[in-house]
């Protein structure tokens, strides 16, 4: 680190190579403890720092970015997703933010595939029951699930992550449909089944999985109207952000059979996910484990470090939003 290097407030413990990276190329505020901080100390803390190293447990609304110190040029955050930081406020300041993008897609392709599976087999009931020490051996009819072989998965947002869950849905052999904002070249598509309406997708699906942003548009896009068009008995996966779901009208649809069983990797509100999906039996649930990999994790924070190399180089960030 040269005298000169640029204050980094990192604001999570982050894999030991990234850290090491970010103490030989940068001087860096790290935060050992991992505590996630509270709003005004994120303020406190970004100061005399040329640069904020976030993720996405930290929110950046308006209100906050415009007391952040003068000093402040970039907020990288440590993900793909971004809705937890306000563009438009973080330019007003004259503020790059830049993401996460690309390295992570295999890992949390895998998660939604880890996801379906546990879902249509039941994996939550079959483990409860073995670690309770009250499995009393094979039976013809103990815990059904559904078989993903010729079934249809419907993907809404064949993004990068989306066209990689469609390659892992292949290989099982199912068939694929999709919707998303705009239809891909055929290329890209691979003999998905383009849907332009996500009410046209829905009565295809007999599994669902969901892996488009949350914005103003796609806020609960799973709710009771929506689930009414699934097939009854459907399958559903969330990988993308809790924000996604009606979490009432998806319990009730469990209770009622509509679904299934769904397979989340994301909450509303997390840590603090809705209370009901804990006591249903047909919930699988992940902790937001969809990039959790070594790998993946010092790619992230990689992609981040090359984003501020840039920037502090003079050169325009590879991943900037704004
Ligand atoms: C992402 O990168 O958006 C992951 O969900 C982790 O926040």
């Amino acid at each position: 680190m040269a005298a000169t290097s640029p204050v980094i407030f990192v604001t999570r413990r982050l894999p030991d190579a990234v850290e090491e990276r970010l103490r030989r190329d940068y001087a860096p505020r790290l935060n050992p403890d991992d505590r996630p901080y509270p709003a005004a100390e994120l303020v406190e803390r970004s100061a005399g720092a040329a640069a904020i190293l976030t993720c996405a447990t930290d929110a950046w609304p308006g209100s906050l970015i415009e007391r952040l110190p003068d000093g402040v040029r970039v907020i990288a955050t440590y993900s793909a997703g971004y809705e937890h930081i306000d563009l438009a406020a973080a330019s007003a300041r004259g503020i790059t933010v830049t993401n996460a993008p690309d390295v992570l897609t295999e890992a949390t392709a895998d998660v939604a595939m880890l996801c379906l599976l546990a879902a249509a087999r039941r994996a939550s009931e079959g483990e409860a029951l073995v670690r309770a020490g009250t499995w009393r051996g094979w039976t013809p009819t103990q815990l059904l699930g559904i078989e993903l072989h010729g079934a249809t998965l419907g993907i809404v947002g064949l993004g990068r992550i989306g066209q990689a869950m469609a390659r892992r849905a292949r290989a099982f052999g199912m068939q694929v449909h999709y919707h998303a904002r705009r239809r891909l070249p055929p290329g890209l598509e691979r003999g998905a089944v383009f849907h332009p309406t996500l009410q046209s997708l829905l009565p295809a699906c007999r599994f669902l999985s969901l892996h488009c942003p949350a914005t103003a548009a796609t806020a609960r896009m799973i709710n009771t109207d929506t689930l009414a068009r699934l097939p009854s008995g459907a399958v559903l996966i969330n990988t993308a952000r809790g924000a996604l779901l009606d979490d009432e009208a998806v319990l009730a649809a469990l209770d009622s059979g509509r679904l299934f069983a769904v397979g989340l990797d994301v909450y509303a509100g997390e840590p603090n996910l809705h209370p009901g999906y804990r006591t249903r039996r047909n919930c699988f649930l992940l902790p937001h484990l969809g990039s959790a990999t070594l790998e993946t994790r010092n790619a992230m924070g990689f992609r981040c470090l090359d984003n501020l190399d840039a920037i502090f180089a003079g050169r325009p960030a590879p991943d900037a939003l704004n």
